[in-house]
């Protein structure tokens, strides 16, 4: 779908002039003022839609009138939505080109474009029909930067979809370091399995041992000349998970493709990042492997030395995530970073608690947990704190280890946590636990089944703030 903008949409002969109409006010469409609510009394209620005829009146075939809510609750995240719905209902109606007459009282070009780009998503690539789409639409009221900036968080929130959605056998850690290595502005390096050993990385080594495919240890760079800050965002990389050893049952190892979706949001921020240039230096980090049952897997009971040294006792082959990003926080906190963010499908515990709605978010500093639920909110993703008492690390003891990598089924999230915490040293930390949100089971909100790219939109937002 191309994207542009107008000062003249109200006289472009496309098949749909969209308007937007707030509860208790007129358009700025006569005709839409007559039939939809003089007429037929269509109170224009958020999300809600009127089309009607124009039958030659006016350049445009026909007239979508789309309900905005109260003008006082309108605000980015609703345009976002009511640019999403439009655009749905266009599909519906075969409309190729459209034109957008909103008068949002401020400018929606970015969110509307957000909102247009996640109704023209579709993952179908693997299959011989395709989705019906919106060619062309064009904002009025607008300005062209804001509607840049749409596209850029559009195209990343699209990048890392793809990425998730995409089958264990064609997104493997080779294909996240080939993914890595063609992004534009960005220094990657990637490290090969014997450059893993020689860093001391036994905890992510341990996991990807089981697969015929080779780990890769991703470090993406992006840098300005004098930074105002350092970050590292870690993405959690499991291609495919099985569980290890402690094979998952069918039906819960079906969507674990997606146990690379940290990974995505990782790959997915740092596309964007030079379209923006901010001034700060972005370190995406990706310990990327498979979490394969083989004979070349780890077991139960093995013992793993972590990059800083510490010991862990494998109590279940299936909490491995934490054990990829124990390595990877011991390297991003090695970079002299400010602040480390990783990002995962961590626990089904987190999925149980908070269900799709929200993210759980753990960390070491509260402002910096506060300012990432706040961007959050005012990009449209939700977040929500969990504790992290230290009572939750009682369950990890171990008689032979300093830790296992599980403990208690209660809590599960924030033992993760936890655990995580361990390898955390001298810097602001936060872990992000995206397993309810990065991938649906069925169509919510502005999504449709499958990868919803959880976290590009904040992460994105963060580093820019920032
Ligand atoms: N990748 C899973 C977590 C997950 C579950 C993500 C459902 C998305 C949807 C993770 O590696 C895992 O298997 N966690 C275990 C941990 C347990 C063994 C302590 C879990 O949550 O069951
Ligand atoms: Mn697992
Ligand atoms: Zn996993």
């Amino acid at each position: 779908m191309e994207i542009k903008v107008s000062n003249d949409v109200k006289n472009l002969a496309v098949d749909v002039l969209v308007v937007s109409m707030f509860e208790g006010e007129k358009t700025s469409q006569e005709l839409a003022n007559t039939y939809a609510i003089d007429r037929d009394g269509f109170k224009g209620k958020l999300g809600q839609t009127y089309l009607l005829q124009t039958y030659g009146q006016i350049p445009a075939a026909k007239i979508l009138v789309a309900g905005c809510g109260k003008r006082d609750e309108f605000c980015e995240n609703e345009a976002r939505t009511v640019v999403y719905k439009s655009v749905k209902k266009l599909q519906q109606m075969y409309a190729k080109t459209a034109a957008f007459d909103f008068e949002a009282g401020f400018d929606y070009g970015k969110f509307g474009t957000i909102g247009a780009m996640l109704a023209d998503y579709a993952f179908d690539k693997y299959k011989s029909e395709k989705a019906t789409r919106v060619d062309e639409i064009t904002f009025g009221n607008v300005s062209e930067e804001s509607v840049k900036a749409g596209k850029t968080f559009g195209n990343a929130m699209k990048f890392t979809r793809d990425l998730a959605n995409e089958p264990a056998a064609y997104a493997t850690p080779s294909k996240l370091a080939e993914t890595a290595l063609s992004l534009d502005g960005i220094e990657t390096r990637v490290y090969e399995k014997d450059e893993i050993e020689k860093m001391g990385m036994g905890a992510f080594l341990a996991v990807g041992q089981g697969s015929v495919q080779p780990p890769k240890f991703i470090h993406m760079k992006y840098t300005c000349p004098n930074p105002k800050k350092r970050i590292a965002i870690i993405g959690k990389g499991i291609c495919f998970d099985s569980g290890g050893l402690d094979l998952k049952p069918p039906a819960s190892m079906l969507t674990m493709r997606d146990d690379m979706s940290g990974a995505a949001c990782v790959l997915g921020v740092m596309s964007a990042l030079k379209e923006f240039h901010p001034e700060v230096e972005v370190h995406g980090l990706i310990a990327a492997c498979e979490n394969m049952a083989s004979g070349s897997a780890y077991k139960p009971g093995d013992i793993l030395t972590a990059k800083n040294g510490k010991t862990i006792e494998v109590d279940n082959t299936d909490a491995e995530g934490r054990l990829t990003l124990a390595d990877a926080l011991v390297y991003a906190c090695e970079l002299g970073v400010d602040e480390v963010i990783d990002i995962a499908t961590l626990t089904g515990a987190c999925m149980v608690a908070l269900g799709t709605a929200a993210a759980g978010i753990m960390g070491n500093d509260k402002d910096m947990v506060n300012r990432i639920i706040e961007t959050g909110k005012n990009v449209g993703e939700k977040y929500w704190e969990l504790p992290m008492f230290k009572e939750y690390f009682d369950s990890l003891k171990s008689d032979i280890a300093d830790m296992k990598n599980t403990g208690s089924r209660y809590g599960g999230a924030q033992t993760a946590g936890v655990f995580l915490q361990e390898f955390v040293k001298d810097v602001k930390w936060a872990h992000i636990d995206i397993a309810g949100t990065a991938f649906l089971e069925k169509p919510e909100k502005e999504f449709i089944k499958g990868a919803t790219g959880s976290g590009v939109r904040t992460l994105l937002s963060y580093i820019l703030n920032s």
